[in-house]
């Protein structure tokens, strides 16, 4: 890992199985990254806990997350791959941050609106200050890019107006973060209410896939995928959203522009494309699935990988904020 190489940071909260939407949103971009950067991906458990998590189940899905992490091509050798509560800097620099985070601007974040909506039971500071750890997580490793699905996109632009505010203060001492959201796949509608993103925490049945699903499984959501009342397979977002997230997931996972599907398809109905988006996918996902199975089945290799992801990015999290505590006054150690 070179030091002149553009720098990248993203992570996935352990909160639940990882969907397809995570995996065409993110992951998937990540793998393609590793080459040309030096790439930071972490599991987000300090964020998990902002919804009540069951510790045993969030071990499980954290080490979970790991397996698939590899198994969707990042390959730990030249990806640092950590947990992020391994690396107390993270929580550390959030705090500094929430001091130059503003209630005002915090407040206008749709995701703290519509996770607060969704649990009113649990309306917690950690929901509210989320978006002031998440720009410690990416200050922090000086990242230059942030590969994320459509809906972080308001959260790296609050981390980019953190860091210019710190810095007209302090002088420059954060890089400024550019998002990188993918052109199709970034953002995955749910296959029984394609006006809502697909989501791990989506209770109705055959709304979300998820990576570990078996094949017979993802083939009959796919079948019974919500579409319209028409017959025509034509990408429109607006009038057509069930077809039209089929269609992304489909251009994904077959490597297809939306012309080539239309025609495909041009007269067959929708049985015939529902079973080909669903083969698409189960093939996308089948060697992840097996990969990540076999992985499961090691420890210890799992436990190689996080710990020494954490060592090697808590080296570079604790330079980033020593050079903070000693631009906002605290004495040094
Ligand atoms: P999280 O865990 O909700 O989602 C992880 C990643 O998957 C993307 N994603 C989607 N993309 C397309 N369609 C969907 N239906 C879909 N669902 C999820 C998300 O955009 C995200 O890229 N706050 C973050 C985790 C985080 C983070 C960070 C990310 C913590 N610190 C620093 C980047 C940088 C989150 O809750 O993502």
């Amino acid at each position: 890992m070179s030091d002149d190489k553009k720098i990248i940071l993203s992570g996935i909260q352990p909160s639940g199985k990882l969907t397809l939407g995570s995996y065409l949103g993110a992951i998937k971009n990540w793998a393609e990254l590793a080459d040309e950067y030096d790439c930071y991906y972490m599991l987000a458990d300090l964020h998990a806990i902002t919804a009540r998590q069951d510790p045993a189940e969030l071990r499980r899905t954290t080490l979970e997350q790991i397996a698939q992490y590899v198994a969707c091509g990042l390959d730990p050798e030249k990806n640092t791959i950590f947990i992020q509560s391994h690396v107390p800097a993270h929580a550390e620099l959030g705090w500094v941050l929430s001091c130059y985070t503003m209630f005002g601007e915090l407040s206008r974040m749709t995701q703290f609106k519509d996770k607060s909506a969704k649990n009113a039971e649990n309306i917690n500071a950690g929901l509210f200050t989320y978006p002031a750890l998440m720009a410690a997580d990416i200050l922090i490793y000086q990242a230059d890019l942030v590969p994320v699905g459509d809906d972080q996109k308001q959260h790296v632009e609050i981390c980019r107006d953190i860091a210019q505010r710190f810095n007209g203060i302090y002088g420059e001492t954060f890089k400024i973060p550019e998002p990188f959201i993918p052109k199709v796949g970034a953002r995955v509608m749910s296959l029984q209410e394609p006006e809502n993103k697909m989501s791990k925490s989506d209770k109705t049945a055959g709304g979300c896939i998820y990576l570990l699903d078996k094949p017979e499984d993802i083939l009959r959501a796919f079948k019974r995928a919500v579409t319209d009342s028409d017959t025509v397979v034509r990408y429109d977002p607006a009038n057509k959203p069930g077809v039209s997230n089929l269609m992304q997931i489909y251009a994904v996972c077959a490597g297809k522009t939306f012309a080539e599907i239309e025609n495909a398809f041009a007269g067959k109905g929708y049985g015939d494309f529902k079973t080909a988006v669903g083969e698409a996918v189960v093939e996308t996902l089948r060697p992840i699935r097996e990969k990540a199975l076999e992985l499961l089945g090691d420890k210890a290799y799992l436990e190689g990988i996080y710990k020494a992801g954490a060592e090697r990015a808590a080296r570079t999290a604790n330079r980033t904020l020593s050079k903070v505590y000693k631009k906002v006054g605290f004495v040094a150690k």
